[in-house]
Order: C-alpha cells, then structure tokens, then sequence
C-alpha cells in the first residue's frame, strides 16, 4: 500500500514536469537572444513600423508555434525564415517566454 502511494506520488511528479517544461522557456535567456529582433520588433516587442508584427504580451504558445513554423516553411516569409534559421527550439522557446512576458500596449493610437 504503502509502496503503491509512493508509486502515484512519482507519477503525478512526472505527469506535472513534463506537462511544465511543455510550457517552459527560460525568459531571460529569451531576452539576450532578443538583440536579433530588436531592430524590427522594437526593444520591448512593440515596434512602431506597422510592417513588423508586435510581439509583446502575445501569448507564448502562439509565439513559439510561429517561430517553429518558419523554421519548417509551413509558414513563409522571407525575412522570417532568416532570422529563425539560426535559433534552435530552446531558444524558440525562450523568445516566446520572454516576449509573451512584456506588456503589449494597450493605446493603439501610435500604430498607425
Ligand atoms: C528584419 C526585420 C525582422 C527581424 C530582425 C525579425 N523579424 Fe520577426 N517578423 C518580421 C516580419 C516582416 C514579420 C511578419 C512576417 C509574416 O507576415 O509572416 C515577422 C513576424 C514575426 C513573428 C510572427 C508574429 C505574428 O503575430 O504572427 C514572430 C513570432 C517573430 N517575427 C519573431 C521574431 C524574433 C523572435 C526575432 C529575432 C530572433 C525576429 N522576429 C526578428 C521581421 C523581422
């Protein structure tokens, strides 16, 4: 019995690890290899050029499945397929922590 419990204890432990580093994605070393995309998506992932999407505080799923997108050419863009040829899928992973982890700004009047 008491084994058995022992037992369900490892694995729910293993259950919820595996389900957190799912999600995971370490957000300061995100923001170092942010230095790529500044130029374009602005310091703090709200560029001002409507041109570049804004990355701030969207959610980091949705990061992460775009970036891996690019990466396998189901989603295409020149620029894109550049920038994301060099990222492995932890920095994947970490861009989309730390991006999703700013604030999206809430005044859209200076996206013009
Ligand atoms: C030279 C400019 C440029 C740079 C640098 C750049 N991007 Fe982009 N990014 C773009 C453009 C243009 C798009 C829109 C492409 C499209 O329509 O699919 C885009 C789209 C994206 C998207 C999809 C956003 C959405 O709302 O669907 C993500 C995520 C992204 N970039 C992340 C990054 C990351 C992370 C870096 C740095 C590693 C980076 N970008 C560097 C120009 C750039």
């Amino acid at each position: 019995m008491k084994n058995n419990l022992i037992l369900i204890f490892a694995l729910s432990l293993l259950a919820f690890s595996s389900i957190n580093t799912a999600i995971a994605g370490d957000a300061a070393a995100g923001k170092e290899k942010s230095a790529l995309c500044v130029a374009c998506h602005g310091a703090d992932g709200n560029g001002t050029d409507p041109s570049y999407p804004r990355l701030a505080g969207q959610h980091q799923d949705y990061l992460a499945k775009a970036l891996h997108d690019y990466k396998a050419g189901e989603r295409k863009n020149p620029i894109m397929a550049g920038m994301v040829a060099a990222l492995n899928d932890d920095d994947i992973e970490n861009l989309a922590a730390y991006y999703a982890s700013l604030s999206g700004l809430q005044d859209l009047s200076t996206y013009k």
